[in-house]
Parts: structure tokens; C-alpha cells; sequence
């Protein structure tokens, strides 16, 4: 029993600390940059579907809070996405998100929070406030990519 907990405790400890440049081989380099665009783009497709759904041309209320719940889970941890290392390759992360990563921290967190605002308007029903909440969501995602995203 006792080993049993130690174990336990290595293993908690490993899943806590940081992951650094050298751990990572080219393959889960890879591996993140494909997994956080894959994140990125279902974070599009939602708020594409969330702005279908407020244009008043598709009759589908229900459908909404499935986008929301999808967002404010999305939005979850983003710096995990980008462990140091993951910095070349197809990607288009600009290096301050690793020189400049408490800012980049800051950015998560500020969507993180708006997702959340989101999925709670989506909840309360009120359309101008779903509408308020949605265009902040968006103004959040501008604003990290603005700083830490590489325009094409
Ligand atoms: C904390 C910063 C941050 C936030 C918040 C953020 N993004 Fe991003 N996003 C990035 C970075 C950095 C990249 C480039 C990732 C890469 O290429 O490795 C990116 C890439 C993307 C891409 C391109 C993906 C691809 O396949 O190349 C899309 C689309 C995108 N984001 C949409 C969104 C949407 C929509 C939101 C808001 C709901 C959002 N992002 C919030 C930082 C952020």
C-alpha cells in the first residue's frame, strides 16, 4: 500500500512538472502543433456555428448551448498547447509566446473567462446578451493572435 502511494505521489509529481525543449522528440512536436490547430479551428467552427444560429436565418435555439459548452471547454488551459520547444515546424505561434509567456498566459485566461461569460449568457437565454457575450469571446481570440499569432 504504502509503495503503492508513493508511486502515486511520482506520478502526480511528473504530471505537474513542466515539460521542456528536450523532452519533447520532433514527432510530439508535431503531435502539439497539429493537436492545437486542431483545437484552434473547432474553437472557429463553434463560434461559426454560434454566429449562424444569432443571424436569425436558421430556427435552431437548442443547438446553441452544445457550441457554448464546446468553447468554454476549448478554451481550457491554452498554454498547455504550447509547451516549450513546440516553437518550429508548421506553426505559426510567434516566439513571444514562449519569451513573453506570462502575457500569453494572460490572453488564455481572459478567453478562458469570456468562453465562460458565453456559455452562461447562452444559459440565461437572452439574445442581446448571448450577442454581447459572443462579440467579446471573438475580441479576446483577436487579441492573442494580434500578439502571438503569425499572419500568413
Ligand atoms: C492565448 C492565445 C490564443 C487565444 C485566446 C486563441 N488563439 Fe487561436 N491561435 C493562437 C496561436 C498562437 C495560434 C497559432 C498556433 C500554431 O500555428 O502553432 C492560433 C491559431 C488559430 C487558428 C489557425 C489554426 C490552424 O489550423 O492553423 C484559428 C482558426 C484560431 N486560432 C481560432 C481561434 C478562435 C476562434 C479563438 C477564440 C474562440 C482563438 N483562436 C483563441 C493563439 C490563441
Amino acid at each position: 500500500m504504502r509503495q503503492l502511494i508513493l508511486t502515486l505521489g511520482c506520478v502526480g509529481l511528473l504530471a505537474a512538472s513542466p515539460i521542456h525543449a528536450e523532452d519533447l522528440s520532433a514527432e510530439s512536436i508535431e503531435g502539439y502543433i497539429k493537436y492545437r490547430d486542431k483545437v484552434m479551428d473547432a474553437a472557429s467552427a463553434n463560434m461559426g456555428g454560434i454566429a449562424k444560429l444569432l443571424s436569425g436565418h436558421v430556427n435552431l435555439p437548442g443547438r446553441m448551448a452544445g457550441h457554448a459548452q464546446a468553447l468554454e471547454n476549448l478554451m481550457t488551459d491554452i498554454p498547455a498547447l504550447f509547451p516549450e520547444g513546440s516553437d518550429f515546424g508548421e506553426t505559426d505561434a510567434k516566439a513571444e509566446v514562449w519569451s513573453d509567456s506570462k502575457k500569453f498566459s494572460l490572453a488564455a485566461e481572459t478567453a478562458q473567462g469570456k468562453a465562460k461569460m458565453l456559455n452562461e449568457a447562452v444559459t440565461g437565454g437572452d439574445k442581446k446578451a448571448i450577442a454581447a457575450a459572443f462579440k467579446d469571446l471573438g475580441g479576446s481570440c483577436k487579441a492573442c493572435h494580434k500578439k502571438f499569432k503569425a499572419k500568413h
